[in-house]
């Protein structure tokens, strides 16, 4: 891949579109960073992928620009998908780069606001459908199944082709060596399954020797994935009513969970769950040692490497890897919620030195 460009297409090969037919907003190649403050506090060797760098914010650009491209392949003139907010965002701009109708249909009330002001401002038809994200999910997929419009949501398989490059792109990071874990939030649990996918093809392609543990973080009010962990089963029980701060992964029936299982025991990882209070803080901790921003559900990995960390699961000098899925902006009343709110002051010079102290 030498001399490439650094973005998701430096591996076209192991992607399933004609690269020169792409719909791209120069996705992938986002920064992989070395925690140095939190793997000395947490004495493991910590690095961050951070997705919110993302052209639309999230990770789900890589998912989009594979799966949009293959929309305008297969002809269709609408694309659709339900969502917590970025995957809306995300197919909203790359539909309208690829002038292609787009609907979404979103969970009302319960989506950020950074989302939901891109999927209205890139020009989707926007559906608040009142219930949750599983039933809007329901619904879409009788749209698509009817031939409404063509389906972008994870059970999409080349939205994982796209968001296996992040696996790719850890590899090449690390020199081709493998973490000892990959630890990233669940909620929909395509990109736990996407990334497993990643690292499986390039084990098998040799460039690398050894593969890492895959770890899923979820929400205390949202864990299927979790439970079923605990009791080794191979099927989940829905959550019927899931409830958590991290609206991005607030789902009780994730369509993904076979494939996800699958890549949780393959790799002989685990899966746990966080409290609402467990993710605010790691967003807040994050935040201040590492200056790097997170909505709450990207937070969800790095509450679960600290009870990870605790629980003695995780040993001393591991090198782990968490992928920090969206932006913090994404949700922007969380942050300020969070925060004191700034001083309304007079321009006085004197006064102002006072204050700074
Ligand atoms: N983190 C963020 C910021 C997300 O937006 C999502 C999913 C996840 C993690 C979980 O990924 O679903 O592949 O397990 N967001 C979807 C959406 C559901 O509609 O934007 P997953």
């Amino acid at each position: 891949f030498e001399g490439r460009k650094w973005n998701m297409w430096r591996y076209k090969e192991f992607l399933p579109v004609d690269e020169s037919k792409k719909v791209s907003l120069n996705e992938g190649g986002t920064p992989f960073i070395k925690c140095n403050n939190l793997s000395k506090d947490l004495k493991v060797d910590l690095y961050v992928k951070v997705e919110g760098s993302n052209p639309t914010g999230s990770f789900k650009d890589r998912g989009m620009s594979v799966g949009v491209t293959k929309a305008l392949e297969f002809n269709v003139d609408t694309v659709g998908c339900a969502s917590t907010g970025n995957t809306s965002a995300s197919l909203a701009a790359y539909a309208a780069r690829a002038g292609l109708r787009c609907i979404v249909f979103l969970p009302a009330g319960k989506v950020a606001l950074g989302k939901l002001a891109q999927a209205m401002f890139h020009g989707a038809q926007v559906l608040s459908i009142k219930d949750n994200f599983d039933k809007a999910l329901e619904i879409v997929t009788k749209f698509a199944l009817g031939g409404y419009l063509y389906l972008l949501n994870s059970v999409n398989p080349f939205r994982l082709e796209g968001q296996k490059t992040i696996a790719f792109e850890i590899l090449e990071e690390l020199n081709w060596e493998s973490p000892d874990h990959i630890i990233l939030p669940v909620g929909n649990a395509g990109n736990i399954s996407a990334i497993w996918k990643g690292i499986k093809e390039f084990y098998e392609s040799d460039f690398i020797d050894e593969k890492p543990c895959m770890i899923g973080i979820q929400a205390e009010g949202a864990s299927p994935i979790v439970e079923a962990v605990k009791k080794q089963k191979l099927d989940i029980k829905p959550v019927k009513n899931p409830e958590t701060v991290a609206t991005a992964i607030r789902i009780g029936s994730p369509v993904n969970y076979p494939k996800a299982l699958r890549a949780i025991y393959e790799s002989n990882g685990t899966a746990l769950s966080v409290s609402d209070e467990e993710i605010l803080k790691a967003q807040r901790l994050l935040a201040k040692k590492e200056g790097i921003g997170v909505e709450p559900a990207s937070a969800a990995s790095i509450a679960g490497l600290i009870k990870l960390i605790d629980d003695g699961y995780l040993d001393h000098g591991e090198r782990v890897v968490c992928v920090l899925t969206g932006h913090l902006l994404k949700d922007p009343k969380i942050a300020i919620n969070a925060c004191k709110k700034p001083l309304e002051v007079e321009p006085d010079f004197n006064l102002l030195k006072k204050i700074i102290g």
